[in-house]
């Protein structure tokens, strides 16, 4: 059955009374947040979680984030939290910022996938805490998307993918920062960063006075190795289309580069920036925003992604960014697009 739809993009008075209602009883909700669209249910029901895995095809040892609307419901989910994790909260609450914390027993096994601790966001966004104050529980909720694909960032993208598969959505128009949180562990008082997102390691470390970045940021996990947050070991927002991915500090020569590959193929697809759009010869151009704007770049890459295997081509071409800030995080989300196809001139 297809799901009740909720438009409140133009709306200036949001209610969200009935949505509340279907987590409460036990159903799943599709809703935005700052970061990406989540499928939500009730965080403390086992039975409605586990209907979040079955719609997704989400593996059952990938453990779920569970979203407070205020530090009140922390209790009941966390407990021996330290300084540090404090202090993180402090400075990156409500936000796009995850923190793995031991859990309590009131936590169902299916949320944390078996293991003792719980993935735990304030978001920033008014429509999720309202959601969550409205459903009066913390939410379980991974990114919206049939496991392996670009997580939703705007509703179109996911509605036909999704809407037999959900009871109710929101349609919250475009998200403001279109790639998941920061996910941070904290370890012996450092912040580990299991996986980038908009609050980034030199933000981290000015809080902390140190980060480390968790080697599976960047790097290919192997086959049977063990990964502080198994959500990295996967297959993720790869197209079916083939795709590279490259990049050089030096413009000119990123474009050639790029340009060299498309040539040898016949039907091509690049992703490239406003400024570079127009230097490439390709089947199709998809822009995803100005050159080094790199908050424009993170509302647009899922969605780009997410197109083009329409065009049905041979190769994808995306041109890459630094390391840095932001950068990380859509670098990130990128070099698995690629399956670590990647050249860096
Ligand atoms: O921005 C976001 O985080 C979005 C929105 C909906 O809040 N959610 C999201 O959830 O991206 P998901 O399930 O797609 O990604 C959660 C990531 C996965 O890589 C998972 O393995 C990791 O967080 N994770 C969750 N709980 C964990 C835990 N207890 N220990 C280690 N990693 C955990
Ligand atoms: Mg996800």
């Amino acid at each position: 059955m297809k799901a009740k739809y909720l438009d409140i993009k133009k709306s200036n008075k949001i209610d969200l009374k009935e949505a509340g209602a279907v987590i409460k009883n036990g159903g799943l909700v599709l809703f935005p947040t700052e970061t990406v669209y989540g499928i939500g249910a009730d965080g403390l029901n086992g039975e409605a979680v586990k209907k979040i895995f079955i719609a997704k095809g989400r593996a059952q040892d990938n453990p779920l984030i569970l979203h407070i609307a205020d530090t009140k419901m922390l209790p009941l989910i966390a407990k021996d939290i330290t300084k540090m994790e404090e202090k993180l909260m402090d400075a990156f609450w409500p936000g796009p910022f995850t923190l793995i914390l031991k859990r309590t027993e009131n936590v169902p096994d299916v949320v944390a996938a078996g293991l003792d601790t719980v993935g735990v966001r304030m978001p920033s966004s008014n429509i999720t805490r309202e959601l969550i104050k409205e459903a009066n529980t913390p939410i379980a909720a991974p990114s919206a998307n049939l496991s392996g694909k670009p997580s939703g960032t705007n509703l179109e993208d996911i509605k036909e993918e999704l809407e037999d598969r959900v009871d109710y959505m929101i349609d919250g128009g475009e998200c403001e920062i279109g790639l998941e949180s920061t996910v941070v562990r904290v370890i012996d008082d450092v912040p580990h960063i299991l996986r980038p997102g908009r609050i980034t390691a030199e933000q981290i470390e000015e809080v902390a006075g140190k980060v480390e970045i968790d080697s599976h940021v960047l790097d290919k996990t192997k086959e049977g190795q063990k990964v502080l947050s198994p959500g990295m070991k996967y297959r993720h927002y790869a197209p079916k289309s083939k795709c590279t991915l490259v990049y050089s500090k030096d413009n000119d020569k990123m474009v050639e580069k790029i340009q060299e590959i498309l040539n040898q193929y016949e039907k091509t697809v690049v992703i490239a920036c406003k400024e570079n759009q127009a230097s490439y010869k390709a089947n199709q151009i998809l822009e995803i925003g100005h050159k080094d704007d790199l908050e424009e770049m993170s509302r647009h890459i899922f969605s780009a992604l997410r197109k083009v295997d329409e065009f049905k081509p041979d190769m994808v071409v995306i041109e890459g960014t630094k390391k840095e800030g932001i950068g990380l995080a859509i670098m990130n989300r990128l070099l698995r697009a690629c399956e670590y196809q990647y050249i860096e001139c």
